[in-house]
């Protein structure tokens, strides 16, 4: 089955990074768009290059949005540190930019191809500013597959996860669109949990790949314990929107409809999912990922790590 293509859209990030490393071997990855998110766009773009030039890829990067619609930039340097990649010593960038202008290239990406992927592990800012500007890629798109928001519990809040928080005006254009949208929230990704001993397992499969993902696993899955739970992992979020597309196999999803919360005072950035399983006064716009075949997931990337060798 020939690979599906798509375009990248995250916030580098640890777990973007591990996404990007995924998209390149399963996707037929025609582009990275940064936006601003886990750190300010100056260093999400960076952090894009440095782990593509590290990966050996030569993948285009574009810049996108370097603030939210509405709300102020927001970051998550408590999980990702400062630089928005923590933890491994990185080598001087090499790479350059494709271009600052993320949003035009997904426009007319989304116009060239009929079969095109979106794949959006960060705050949706570029995703909505692309369809404000070209409400037909709503349909022209195959789709956009969302890491993002929760069937249940947030992380930034009680009910907010981080990517749907940060820009939930984007979020609430986005998921109002009519695209065709797959989700993958908290709830779906807090199933593919990475403990030290995979970390083990990474590292032990050698190579440059493999040394810079257990790495960046060791910081972000120390600060995980710092900040969240304690014990020293981390829910693997963003690879999980790649697998979604390119091994939907891996997944249980159900139809239902999704809106964003923009006013409540506890609730904003709430991704708001209707499980009355009724017809429901809204149509069911989104397939929503309740299971994952964990040792599934975890086998695929440890075996992706090994195609880098
Ligand atoms: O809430 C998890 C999401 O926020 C992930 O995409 C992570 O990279 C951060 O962007
Ligand atoms: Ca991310």
């Amino acid at each position: 089955m020939p690979r599906p293509r798509l375009i990248l859209d995250c916030d580098p990030g640890h777990d973007d990074a591990i996404a990007i490393l995924m998209a390149a071997k399963h996707g037929e990855l025609l582009a990275i768009t940064a936006v601003s998110g886990n750190a300010p766009l100056r260093l999400t773009a960076h952090n894009a290059l440095i782990t593509t030039q590290i990966l050996g890829l030569d993948t285009p990067v574009y810049a996108g949005a370097e603030r939210p619609l509405v709300a102020p930039p927001r970051h998550a340097e408590f999980i990702h540190g400062k630089s928005g990649l923590g933890g491994p010593i990185l080598p001087p960038l090499t790479r350059q930019l494709a271009g600052h202008d993320a949003v035009r290239f997904i426009i007319e990406a989304g116009r060239r191809y009929d079969d095109l992927w979106v794949v959006a592990t960060g705050p949706l800012t570029n995703i909505a500013l692309a369809l404000r500007q070209a409400p037909d890629l709503a349909a022209r798109l195959r789709g956009i597959a969302i890491m993002g928001g929760s069937t249940s519990f947030g992380n930034v809040t009680s009910h907010a996860e981080f990517n749907i928080w940060a820009d939930p005006e984007a979020a609430a254009i986005v998921f109002a669109s009519g695209a065709t949208l797959l989700l993958c929230g908290l709830n779906l990704t807090h199933q593919f949990m990475i403990s030290p001993d995979t970390v083990a397992q990474l590292r032990a499969l050698g190579g440059v790949a493999a040394t810079f993902t257990a790495e960046l696993l060791d910081f972000y899955c120390a600060k995980y314990a710092e900040k969240f739970f304690g014990k020293v992992e981390g829910p693997l979020h963003d690879p999980c929107a790649v697998m979604l597309v390119t091994h939907p196999e891996l997944f249980t999803c159900h139809d239902r409809p999704v809106a964003v919360e923009l006013t409540g005072q506890l609730t904003r950035g709430m991704t708001v999912v209707d499980e009355r399983g009724v017809k429901a006064m809204e149509p069911n716009n989104t397939s929503v990922a309740y299971g994952l075949d964990a040792p599934a997931a975890l086998e695929l990337l440890l075996e992706t790590v090994q195609l880098y060798a």
